[in-house]
């Protein structure tokens, strides 16, 4: 079994842990908290979707070369009705009620720590010691679901979200919002998609804001006739809404792209007045079901791409080019180009396995088992750090050596699963030579499962 399937359940345990021991040397800079977040049920129930777990945050407090980790999950009030009930209780993505799973990303913004999920608003946490503070409430008119990947601007603090299947979850009303750099609302509107579907990620330029609909589509009529809530519908093409951040909502133009799936956007910026983003995409959503609920035969694993949207184009036609061969997802860049012509970025590859001449093997994938810098000024020779047979990582999140450092300099901080000793080690590179191992490495007792993102917080 793979390292990333071995490390998939949830631990049971809160823990606080100190005097970690360290392997080399911690940069002395590195002073703050990375964070991550995933779903952790805490009663696993069979067949459960693993988006559906309750989210439980582990913070990794880095300082004067320590390491200091803690855990806890997010008291949601499902958590908490759990808790007192001794067993899983029914909800999953199909569910809108109370503050949701809070299990996806956790940001810091205007003064708020936020865990993220979707389908509902953030829930805010104190950054010391975890603690579940409740649904984070927003000057009106915010309301609703919130995405897990708001964007902010490095030059102006505004953190722009959105939100899909609002105001009527799994229909095709969708909302645009901006909170300026103390978190207080600048702008909320509400517009129509073409068709409802998950959108999972969104893009933002220093202008525009880009609203991926995708053939991963919702249906309430589906659902209530026994299918599933969201299922690949890909003979749909795709639908790429195009906002001036300053225009108003009407002005919203759509842009069609041929049928495809990427959950995560790497970076995006302009062009002269084209916009390009960059993607992890694959042929169909990974983790779906078709609308009758078979199986998906083959989506065929995320690999880099850039989608190009020519504001001139009166057809309204988007491109799509592959940029890099290795199949991965988490995408990740220095925050400090959001947005902007960029140079750096890393995600979480996939091993294909079968190192013999006859190529992929599935049975010896070992997926999310190695850590891929990409410098896009020779993007088909990535920069990789390959990690044992067994092991498996998450995503990898960038931190920079000093604020006016040059884009790119710094460490990147992954945490990695040790399928052999069964726990899991933070690990911090040199961010420009992933490919040469890890400057430090923290040895954790327990195993932090897989999860989804996380995100750095400076002292
Ligand atoms: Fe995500």
């Amino acid at each position: 079994m793979s390292g990333f399937l071995r490390n998939m359940p949830p631990v049971g345990l809160e823990v606080d842990l100190v005097d970690i021991p360290v392997k080399g040397r911690l940069p002395p800079q590195l002073d703050g908290t990375l964070l991550r977040i995933g779903p952790n049920p805490l009663f696993p129930a069979e067949g459960a979707h693993w988006f559906a777990g309750d989210g439980m945050v582990h913070a990794f407090h880095i300082a004067g070369g320590t390491v200091r980790y803690q855990n806890r999950w997010v008291r949601t009030a499902r958590w908490l009705a759990e808790r007192a009930a001794g067993r899983a209780l029914a909800g999953g993505l199909e569910d809108t009620a109370g503050d949701g799973l809070a299990n996806t990303n956790i940001v810091h913004h205007g003064g708020r720590l936020l865990a993220l999920e979707e389908a509902h608003p953030p829930v805010a946490l104190r950054l010391d010691g975890l603690a579940t503070l409740g649904s984070a409430d927003f000057d009106a008119p915010v309301s609703g679901p919130f995405t897990a990947h708001p964007k902010v601007d490095p030059v102006t603090g505004q953190l722009l979200f959105f939100g899909y299947g609002t105001p009527d979850w799994l229909g095709p009303g969708m909302c645009f919002g901006v909170l300026d750099a103390g978190g207080r609302v600048e702008r909320f509107d509400r517009f129509e998609a073409p068709y409802a579907s998950m959108v999972h990620d969104f893009a933002a330029t220093a202008h525009y804001a880009v609203f991926p609909v995708q053939p991963l589509t919702a249906s309430r009529e589906r659902m209530r006739a026994g299918g599933p809530p969201f299922a690949w519908e890909g003979e749909r093409a795709c639908a790429l809404g195009v906002l001036h951040r300053n225009a108003p909502v009407d002005s919203l133009a759509w842009w069609s792209l041929p049928s495809c799936h990427a959950y995560h956007v790497m970076n995006a910026w302009e062009d002269g007045s084209v916009l390009r983003i960059d993607v992890m995409q694959a042929h169909a959503a990974a983790l779906f079901p078709r609308p009758d609920g078979s199986p998906v035969a083959d989506a065929g694993g995320a690999r880099l791409s850039r989608w190009s949207i020519d504001l001139d184009d009166r057809r309204h036609t988007a491109r799509s080019e592959l940029l890099c061969e290795v199949r991965g997802e988490f995408p990740r860049i220095d925050e400090r180009r959001s947005g902007l012509p960029y140079r750096h970025g890393w995600f979480i590859g996939h091993d294909p396995g079968g190192h013999d001449p006859g190529g992929h093997d599935p049975g010896s994938e070992q997926p999310f088992s190695r850590i891929v810098h990409i410098d896009h000024a020779r993007p088909l020779a990535p920069d990789v750090h390959a990690l044992a047979d067994g092991d498996a990582c998450s995503e990898a999140v960038f931190v920079a050596r000093s604020p006016g450092a040059e884009e790119g300099d710094g460490w990147l901080l992954a945490v990695a699963y040790r399928g052999a000793a069964d726990r899991s080690d933070l690990l911090v590179f040199d961010a420009r030579d992933v490919g040469a191992g890890p400057l430090a490495s923290a040895s954790l007792p327990v195993r932090v499962p897989n999860g989804f993102h996380g995100n750095w917080i400076p002292s």
